[in-house]
């Protein structure tokens, strides 16, 4: 469990699986800007039995246990990226800000890694301020970079160095 103030990460587990099935599956849980993923319990189970170290996915929740949303880190070649939801009930209350914080804490304490990224739609500046509050730069636009719901989209890659984070905003080396 990662602790932060207000909302805490909890690794998901294989018997947590429903309920992420649920979310993903629901196309208001990830949002106007990404793909809709359709996907069965069978199917998200063969996936987690293959993740591959560098991939990990937490549950956002609350202090009270209650599950809010998702935050997870995945490989992008040899860089990490993070990805982050909310579910709607829960939005515009700051805490995927805390929960994106907690994560580059984590992944710069716990990782031999220079640099963590996201790639966020123009559109979704509710994202870009969350990456921006927890320090990350944006780097430059990515014309055209996939195609989803009819449309091939731009995404704006942002990341955060190791040099820029320095130490520990929240979570400590114990
Ligand atoms: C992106 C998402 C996680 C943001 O969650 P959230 O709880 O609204 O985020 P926060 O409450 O921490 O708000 C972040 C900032 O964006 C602002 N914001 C929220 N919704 C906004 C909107 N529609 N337009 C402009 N700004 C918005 C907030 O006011 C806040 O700004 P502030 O720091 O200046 O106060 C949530 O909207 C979501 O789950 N969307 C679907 C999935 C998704 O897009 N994930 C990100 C993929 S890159």
């Amino acid at each position: 469990m990662l602790e932060g103030k207000v909302v805490n990460l909890k690794v998901i587990e294989k018997e947590d699986l429903p309920l992420t099935v649920e979310w993903v599956n629901n196309p208001e849980f990830f949002g106007v800007y990404n793909p809709l993923i359709q996907q069965s319990k069978t199917e998200m189970e063969k996936r987690y039995d293959k993740l591959p170290p560098e991939e990990k996915w937490f549950f956002i929740e609350k202090k009270d246990g209650s599950k809010v949303g998702g935050i997870s880190h995945f490989p992008a070649g040899k860089l990490l990226e993070i990805g982050y939801f909310l579910i709607p009930s829960e939005r515009s209350k700051g805490y995927c800000t805390e929960a994106v914080r907690i994560m580059v804490d984590y992944l710069f304490l716990s990782k031999e890694i220079v640099r963590i990224q996201a790639h966020i739609d123009p559109r979704n500046i509710a994202s870009q301020k969350i990456v921006e509050k927890a320090g990350f730069e944006k780097e430059g636009t990515i014309r055209k970079s996939f195609f989803a719901k009819g449309e091939w989209r731009d995404m704006i890659l942002y990341s955060i160095l190791r040099e820029e984070w320095k130490e520990p905003k929240i979570l400590t080396k114990s």
